[in-house]
């Protein structure tokens, strides 16, 4: 069952999903050659304490770190480490918190220095990919309108859509109903309306879209070792379009 948030609860969702986004936002802007993934856990979980906030990840179905940290063909799931990050690194970073009662989710992929051009565009284009899907999420739509305009911007460009994992509703509880795949036909699933908050997150191959997942239980790597971007975004159905709650200025 899809739960419909009264605006109300949606400011409350956007209040927790600025903090996410003020986090993403200060983990980005500390990514260089030289650092590792490791210390960008402690970070999120130190700045999300500072403003009273509890990292959502961390114990969730046993997952053990505050932060998703994925680099190159890691698609989701990434355990922090210390391996430092080097020059043309993609990592995808994905952080969750609970606030006042309700959750913030987002992720996005960040470049080490300089990109080969296809790390470049591969993360371009799962970016464009989110904002299209974002684009469909109006009241009276379907799910699956979201699903198949990410599915089209990405196969379009010579990429692939991960089948594996799939972004979801969002409110009192880090996953709700819907499911949302980043692939299918568009005009089925559940009837889009104002007051449904989902987190949307395509997930990108580079090559093929098969995934598998290491011996830790978590980690999910492209299968061909392709690379693999990520981007998240909850957001808001209302019936002035879509309000993303996780990007900073709250507008697209
Ligand atoms: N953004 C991801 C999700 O929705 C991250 C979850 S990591 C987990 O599902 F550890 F919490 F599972
Ligand atoms: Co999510």
């Amino acid at each position: 069952m899809v739960i419909i948030k009264s605006p109300k609860e949606i400011e409350k969702i956007r209040r927790s999903n600025q903090i996410v986004a003020q986090i993403l936002k200060i983990l980005g802007s500390e990514i260089r050659p030289g650092i590792h993934t490791f210390y960008l856990n402690d970070l999120s979980e130190k700045l999300a304490v500072e403003r009273n906030a509890v990292p959502a990840f961390k114990g969730y179905r046993g997952y053990p770190f505050a932060l998703c940290a994925s680099v190159n063909s890691v698609v989701v799931h990434g355990f922090p480490n210390k391996t430092p990050l080097k020059e043309g690194d993609i990592v995808s970073l994905d952080f969750g918190i609970l606030f006042n009662g309700y959750y913030g989710d987002a992720a996005t992929t960040v470049a080490v220095g300089r990109l080969s051009e296809s790390a470049r565009n591969l993360t371009e284009v799962t970016r464009e990919s989110l904002y299209k899907g974002i684009d469909k999420a109006l009241p009276d739509g379907r799910l699956s309108d979201i699903s198949h305009a990410i599915q089209s911007h990405v196969e379009s460009n010579g990429f692939s859509v991960v089948r594996k994992f799939v972004g979801h509703g969002i409110g009192s509880k880090l996953h709700e109903d819907p499911q949302i795949p980043n692939f299918g036909k568009p005009g089925t699933g559940v009837r889009l309306k104002a007051g449904m908050t989902l987190a949307i997150e395509p997930m990108v191959n580079e090559k093929g879209y098969e995934v598998e997942i290491l011996e830790d239980g978590w980690t999910a790597v492209t299968k061909d070792g392709s690379l693999s971007a990520h981007f998240e975004h909850t957001i808001a159905v209302t019936e002035n379009g879509p309000a993303v709650l996780s990007q900073l200025d709250g507008s697209i």
